[in-house]
């Protein structure tokens, strides 16, 4: 019988690619979703045929037992969170609902499920589950490079609630021998990437500037230093994190440090551009405690996972320049086309 794997967070950029590698791997692959006629399924929509949906809200405690009792999954990938670092300060209270009280209700909805307690521990047998946890718990760095045993200095209210979700998720391994890993990942992109991320907003503008659509790009912080990796190789360690015979957290990046700056000038020299025409610096866009620098030792995740990435920086943002001037240019011909009245 087929492996059956709950994803919450499917509409975001990394369900989108789980839910592909999970296909092909020959799952059987629930999606959690919320809201009425949830209107951002557009990542998945080509995969809609072949995946399951279930209703549910990290807010909502009885939603999460009610679906993980009816998927019954084998493993539970816990991705759904608010993840735009800046809305963390406009909106800590939900953040810290979803992102770290959100990750003990679909803790507590697996222990319900599965019956896990400590008169009756399951260990491996029970649910596996997987916590996306992030390098923003590193914050302001203990050491460079980050690695499973650097301390935690989070820098903002998504990092707090972050650093919250990791630890309850070691505390319930611990407590109840729950098969519960963390994934500590650094920034990953690709070109399903929300908008208002950096290197998103970065090669959305250049593809419109270089279509005369637009003049400038405002950026705030350019010396910001980043590990960044595709997101489509990251999805395969999340998943060979569950296929362990152990439950242990992993750092996954590429131990590589790019700039803000330096993705602009990539992102611009794609399409033979000098960046420093467009690029306007807005001090509004820096963030009140900003994380300066990050950077991943992988080596646990390379050693027991045999994970490499498989894309480099460089071609990470010349695949999205690419990705987003095929869809400007496809608007702007459609926008031309309707203005001539020939659409
Ligand atoms: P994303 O594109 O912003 O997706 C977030 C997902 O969470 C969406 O599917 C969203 O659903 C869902 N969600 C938000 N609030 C929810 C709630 N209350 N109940 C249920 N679902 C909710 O994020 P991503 O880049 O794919 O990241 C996936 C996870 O990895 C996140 O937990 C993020 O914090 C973490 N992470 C990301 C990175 C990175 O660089 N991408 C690095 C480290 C860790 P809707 O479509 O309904 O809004
Ligand atoms: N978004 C954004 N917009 N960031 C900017 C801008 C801008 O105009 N200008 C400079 N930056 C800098 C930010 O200050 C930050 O230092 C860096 O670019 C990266 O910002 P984001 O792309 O928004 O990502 P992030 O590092 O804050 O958070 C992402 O990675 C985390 C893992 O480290 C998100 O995916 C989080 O969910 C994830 O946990």
């Amino acid at each position: 019988m087929a492996k059956r794997a709950l994803i919450t967070g499917i509409t975001g950029q990394d369900g989108s690619y789980l839910a592909e590698h999970l296909l092909a791997e020959g799952y059987q692959v629930w999606g959690l979703v919320r809201g009425q006629a949830n209107p951002r399924k557009s990542r998945i929509s080509r995969l809609v045929s072949e995946l399951h949906f279930v209703e549910g809200d990290l807010m909502d405690q009885v939603s999460l037992v009610s679906a993980v009792d009816f998927v019954q999954p084998d493993e539970v990938y816990n991705l759904a969170a608010i993840s735009f670092v800046p809305m963390s300060w406009q909106q800590p209270e939900l953040t810290t609902e979803v992102n770290g009280m959100g990750v003990l209700r679909v803790l507590e909805a697996v222990r319900m499920v599965c019956g896990l307690d400590k008169s009756r521990p399951t260990g491996g047998g029970g649910i596996r589950f997987y916590q996306a946890s992030s390098s923003e718990m590193y914050g302001k760095v203990a050491e460079t490079p980050q690695n499973e045993q650097t301390i935690f200095h989070p820098r903002s209210p998504y990092g707090v609630a972050k650093t919250y979700g990791h630890f309850i998720t070691k505390n319930y391994r611990e407590s109840f021998g729950m098969f519960g890993v963390s994934g500590i990942l650094f920034n990953h992109e690709s070109p399903r990437r929300g908008a208002e991320f950096v290197t998103r907003k970065i090669t959305m503008a250049v593809a419109e500037i270089k279509l005369g659509m637009r003049e400038k790009l405002y950026l705030g912080n350019l010396d910001a230093v980043r590990d960044w990796g595709f997101a489509g190789d990251y999805v395969r360690a999340m998943h060979l994190m569950l296929q362990q015979d152990t439950a242990t957290d992993y750092v996954v990046g590429t131990g590589r440090m790019h700039s803000v700056r330096d993705a602009v000038q990539i992102a611009f020299d794609a399409v033979d551009l000098n960046w420093r025409d467009h690029v306007v610096v807005d001090p509004a866009l820096v963030r009140p405690a900003e994380v300066e620098t990050l950077c991943a030792d992988p080596e646990k995740a390379r050693a027991e996972l045999g994970w490499k990435q498989s894309v480099d920086f460089e071609e990470l943002m010349r695949m999205m320049v690419e990705a987003d001037l095929r869809k400007a240019s496809n608007e702007h011909k459609y926008s031309e086309l309707m203005l001539a009245g020939s659409w």
